[in-house]
């Protein structure tokens, strides 16, 4: 039987991500575990910063947006020599297995060290709800309710000023964050990698909208897709209608989880621990249908995405 694991947060950090270590602390604790933190995600693991984690430690925390283990991107884990450097760290601190909550990197971090000898359970964390083998991610929901929140409060002033508004959301190369966020927030149009960019689209639609005498018009972009104060621009000219663009950034990775989240990573974080006890490793969780699932990573890595994008066409019959 199990005696020691460990436990990071890698990639992005996500709202949630403190719950998820909670779970595999409490749930490690009462199955005579002994549950260790590693700060900072890979690299700390390389630079051997792990300590013991207990009740106390994850007292207060399931509330808490952010990562008290805090997280880190180190592409270097990559090289096999840097992770048999992890390796070692782990059998010095007596660790027999991990559970990592992260991203698609991360996933791959937790692949290559189970077949280095040390079995890895991987749970689904980042705002992107970019991971195939999942319906969502932990961070996701508290990302999108952040989004609306903003995205309501720029409505206002538009709707004061008679504006057109463009706003950016978070997302990476996946619209899922954005697509949730028009259909939330009752926007004019979505657009994504997955929708495509067709400028004159955007142009047509706001001079209609201007046309329509609207009080408000919602633009809502993923990241990556353009220059959103360069489009305002050239939206306002084209169109008559005053346009000013928003990039709501980092403020999407922060604050409280929602309930949502805080549920399905305390269900990610036992469903972890009672799958190292059984001497599972190489494994992601996700929820489809509800239902916790467990996959080989390999597996995860090779799905394909099916993106919240076929709902795009909605947020422009509602508009
Ligand atoms: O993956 C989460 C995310 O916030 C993406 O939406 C964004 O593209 C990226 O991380 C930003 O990365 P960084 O924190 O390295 O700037």
């Amino acid at each position: 039987m199990i005696k020691r694991i460990g436990v990071l947060t890698s990639g992005g950090d996500a709202p949630g991500m403190n719950a998820a270590i909670r779970a595999v602390v409490k749930a490690g604790m009462k199955n005579n575990i002994e549950v260790y933190g590693v700060y900072d995600g890979f690299r700390g693991l390389v630079e051997g910063k792990i300590e013991k984690l207990d009740y106390h430690s994850v007292n207060d925390k399931i509330n808490r947006g952010g990562t008290f283990l805090g997280s880190a991107r180190l592409s270097e884990f990559k090289d096999e020599k840097v992770r048999q450097v992890a390796l070692e760290q782990l059998k010095k601190f007596g660790i027999e297995a991990l559970v990592t909550i992260g991203g698609d990197g991360t996933y791959m971090g937790a692949l290559r060290l189970t077949e280095m000898g040390i079995n890895c359970i991987g749970l689904p964390a980042t705002i992107d709800n970019d991971i195939a083998s999942t319906d969502f991610t932990i961070g996701f929901d508290t990302a999108i309710n952040t989004a609306v929140d903003a995205v309501d409060k720029l409505r206002d002033t538009s709707n004061s000023h008679q504006r057109c508004s463009i706003v950016e959301v978070m997302g990476r190369y996946c619209g899922d964050v954005a697509i949730a966020t028009a259909l939330a927030t009752g926007a004019e149009m979505v657009v994504t990698a997955e929708t495509g960019f067709d400028l004159q689209k955007v142009l047509d639609t706001a001079k209609q909208c201007c046309e329509m005498n609207k009080r408000h018009a919602l633009f809502i972009f993923t990241e990556h897709i353009t220059d959103v104060y360069e489009l305002a621009k050239k939206v306002e000219a084209y169109s008559g209608f005053e346009t000013r663009a928003t990039v709501l950034g980092y403020i999407q990775r922060g604050g409280s989880p929602t309930a949502r989240d805080r549920i399905l990573a305390s269900r990610l974080g036992v469903k972890a621990v009672e799958l190292l006890i059984n001497g599972e490793g190489g494994k992601c969780l996700g929820i489809i249908n509800n239902e916790i699932t467990a996959i080989d990573i390999k597996e995860a890595l090779e799905m394909k995405k099916t993106p919240l994008a076929k709902f795009a066409h909605i947020v422009e019959l509602l508009s």
